[in-house]
């Protein structure tokens, strides 16, 4: 996607070869700024402080930590060192176990003077990868949005809602909710998104969502996990927008990419939820006029916060899932019949 009109990825290895440039997301929306990734700390540091975030970007960045473990030292107990640094960063996003696996399975068999080489060509085929994914979610979800715009006889515009953000900067680009809502702006369709906030207060929820109805409008979310029937962990709050759209009949809509999906659990009870920092909670960053960033408290002093980054919608308040071998029911043989080697 573009940025002041310059294509861009939101990782990429730097010239040098062996490097890896993000963009800093916190620095956003205030500053666009690159950052380069050294080492492998820097690539834990950059997940763990929320530098580079979203399921499939976590996974990527973690795949090229793998490599910048490995070109420091690719011996037997760095490569494993590496892999449980990585692990520990985030808990909820899949995308994260399931790449530092990939990378460490290919690694494994190999000697360590070819190791550093084959970790960046398998970081770099992930990320490309993980483009073709989303792009490929976009096509499907454009059929929706095409659907929707086709029953409004192609008047007025098509609402999306979608949730946190699961845009291009969630991905290495285009993201999974979004994918579909730039695939209809390429394609000439009207779209205009709702971007709900995530603050705990959840506006969204009360008040967004009693508009929708008026609207016609359609809810995208992504997902940092989901179990192989179909229940859906998200940014905190889209189960809410889940019980407000089931109440409001507006189809939801979860976007994803296979490696997304742990097939290893069927209840989404059991999907581990982040636990960040109070002070997220208490605090609000923002610009002053003066055009100073600053944070300032928003509770009193001493009050505690709690602080989940995620929730769990359960299958059933899902309209369908969007991926990359199309659409298909929340549920376990829905799955099943796009995944079936997974089964
Ligand atoms: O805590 P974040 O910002 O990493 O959470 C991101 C989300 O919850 C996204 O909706 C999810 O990762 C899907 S991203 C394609």
């Amino acid at each position: 996607m573009k940025v002041r009109g310059k294509p861009y990825r939101t990782i990429w290895p730097a010239a040098d070869g062996w490097a890896v440039e993000i963009i800093d997301q916190t620095r956003l929306p205030f500053e666009f700024a690159t950052l380069r990734l050294e080492t492998l700390a820097d690539a834990a540091d950059a997940i763990k402080t929320m530098r580079v975030r979203g399921a499939p970007l976590i996974g990527a960045t973690a795949a090229y930590g793998m490599a910048l473990a490995m070109h420091a030292d690719p011996s037997d107990g760095n490569l494993s060192a590496a892999a449980k640094a990585l692990k520990v960063t985030r808990p909820t996003a899949v995308n994260l176990r399931w790449a530092v696996d990939d990378v460490t399975a290919h690694l494994k068999g190999l000697s360590p003077n070819a190791r550093a080489g084959t970790a960046y060509e398998r970081a770099g085929e992930i990320c490309d990868d993980d483009v073709a994914i989303c792009s490929a979610i976009g096509d499907h979800g454009l059929k929706l949005i095409e659907a929707a715009w086709q029953k409004k006889k192609k008047r007025g515009r098509v609402n999306v809602l979608t949730h946190c953000n699961a845009g291009w900067l969630a991905t290495v680009d285009w993201g999974t909710a979004l994918a579909p809502v730039y695939k209809a702006f390429d394609a000439g369709i009207p779209v205009h998104v709702w971007v709900d906030e995530t603050r705990p207060r959840n506006q969204g929820a009360a008040l967004t969502a009693w508009e929708l109805i008026e609207h016609g409008v359609l809810c995208i979310t992504g997902t940092d996990r989901t179990t192989a029937s179909g229940d859906v962990a998200n940014k905190i709050g889209t189960y809410l927008k889940a019980l407000a759209a089931r109440d409001n009949k507006v189809p939801f809509y979860v976007a994803l990419p296979g490696p997304s999906i742990d097939w290893s659990l069927t209840d989404g009870r059991d999907i581990p939820i982040e636990e960040r920092g109070a002070e997220e909670v208490t605090r609000m960053t923002g610009r002053t006029r003066a055009g100073e960033v600053v944070a300032v408290e928003v509770t009193p002093e001493g009050a505690a916060a709690r602080n989940p980054g995620f929730d769990v919608t359960p299958a059933r308040l899902i309209s369908g899932l969007i991926t990359e071998r199309g659409v298909c029911k929340a549920s376990k043989a829905g799955l099943a019949k796009l995944f079936p080697e997974k089964t």
